[in-house]
C-alpha cells in the first residue's frame, strides 16, 4: 500500500537540506517508498519496572552525537560540522546518548545503550486513550506534554487519541518478529524497529489515532484530522513527526504520521523555524538508513 508520493503535500520540506543528505548516503530509489499497512498490534506485556535516571541537563551535542557526554557529563567542543545543529540560544542543551535525554537519538546506527533500558518515571497520561497495559504509559515529561496537546487538540475539535506509547524491549521483540513474519525481514525493518533500538521502549513517543479510528496506522492517516493538527501544531508542545514524508533515507523508515516524538518545546520550534525535518540533520549525526 502506498501513499500519495507526490511533492505537492505542502510539507515545505528544506530541498537544500534533503539534497544535501540523499548526497550523504542514501539512494534515489528510496524517494518511492510510501508508508506500509502495518500489521495488527501485538498485545503488551506487563508494566515495567522501574530504572534509569532522570532527563538531566548536559552539553552541547557534537557532530555527531557518538561522543556526546552521558547526562552529568560536559562533551568536549564541537568539531566544525558540515550540517547544521541546535541553536546555542537554545536555553537547554541535552544528551544525544543517554536514553533519559529528551534529545536521545535512537535509530539504526544508534542503538539503545543500555538495550534494556526502562524509563524510570512511566505514567499514564490523562488523554483519551485505545491503547491499554504498558502501551499506555509514556515518561512523565512526555506525559504532561501529551497532556497539554491533546486538550489544545480537542479545543480546536481534533479528537486526538493516544494508541500506543511505551514498549519494552520484550514488546518489542514481539512487534518485530511479528512484522518480520507478515512481510519479510527488508520490509519490516522499514516500518518496526528492531529491539533495542525502538524510540517507544524510551517513553519519549508514541502513535496518535483519529478518535474514530480512521485509517489507524496507515497512509491515509496523513490526512485525517489528528495528523494534519500534530504536524502543524505538535512543536508548540515539544513534538515532531519522527519520520516524515520523504525522509525514509536519512531516518530508514517509512512515513509514519501517528509517530510524534518528544523533544521539547525550544528545539522542535527551531527545527520548523529553520525547516529542518529530522533529528539526523537537526543534530548532526549521519543518516541512518539501514542496519550496519
Ligand atoms: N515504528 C517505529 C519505527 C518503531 O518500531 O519504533
Ligand atoms: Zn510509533
Amino acid at each position: 500500500m502506498c501513499h500519495d508520493c507526490s511533492p505537492a503535500s505542502g510539507q515545505a520540506a528544506s530541498r537544500r537540506s534533503f539534497t544535501r543528505f540523499l548526497a550523504a548516503g542514501a539512494g534515489l530509489t528510496v524517494l518511492a517508498a510510501c508508508t506500509p499497512e502495518a500489521p495488527s498490534a501485538v498485545p503488551p506485556s506487563s508494566a515495567p519496572a522501574s530504572a534509569s535516571s532522570p532527563a538531566a541537563v548536559t552539553a552541547t551535542p557534537t557532530a555527531e552525537g557518538t561522543t556526546a557526554a552521558p547526562a552529568t557529563e560536559v562533551a568536549a567542543p564541537a568539531p566544525p560540522s558540515p550540517t547544521p545543529s541546535p541553536s546555542a540560544a537554545l536555553p537547554r542543551q541535552f544528551s544525544l546518548t543517554d536514553p533519559a535525554s529528551p534529545w536521545l537519538i535512537v535509530n539504526k546506527h544508534r542503538p539503545l545503550v543500555p538495550a534494556g533500558f526502562v524509563p524510570a518515571d512511566l505514567v499514564s497520561p490523562a488523554v483519551a486513550m485505545t491503547a491499554s497495559g504498558e502501551a499506555s504509559l509514556l515518561n512523565s515529561t512526555t506525559a504532561a506534554a501529551a497532556e497539554a496537546m491533546f486538550a489544545a487538540a480537542a479545543q480546536d475539535g481534533v479528537s486526538m487519541v493516544l494508541a500506543s506509547g511505551y514498549r519494552s524491549y520484550a514488546t518489542q521483540v514481539a512487534t518485530y518478529n511479528g512484522y518480520v513474519a507478515s512481510r519479510g525481514q527488508a520490509d519490516a525493518d522499514t516500518a518496526s524497529a528492531r529491539p533495542g533500538y525502538s524510540e517507544h521502549q524510551t517513553g519519549w513517543a508514541f502513535d496518535i489515532a483519529d478518535g474514530n479510528g480512521v485509517c489507524g496506522f496507515q497512509p491515509c492517516f496523513a490526512d485525517q484530522p489528528s495528523a494534519v493538527w500534530a504536524k502543524a501544531n505538535g512543536h508548540r508542545f515539544g513534538f515532531v513527526v519522527r519520520y516524515p514524508w520523504m525522509f525514509h533515507p536519512v531516518t530508514g523508515y517509512y512515513y509514519e504520521p501517528w509517530h510524534l516524538r518528544y523533544i521539547g518545546m525550544e528545539a522542535a520550534t527551531d527545527m520548523v523555524a529553520r525547516g529542518i525535518f529530522t533529528l539526523e540533520e537537526y543534530f548532526g549525526v549521519e543518516a541512518a538508513p539501514g542496519y550496519p
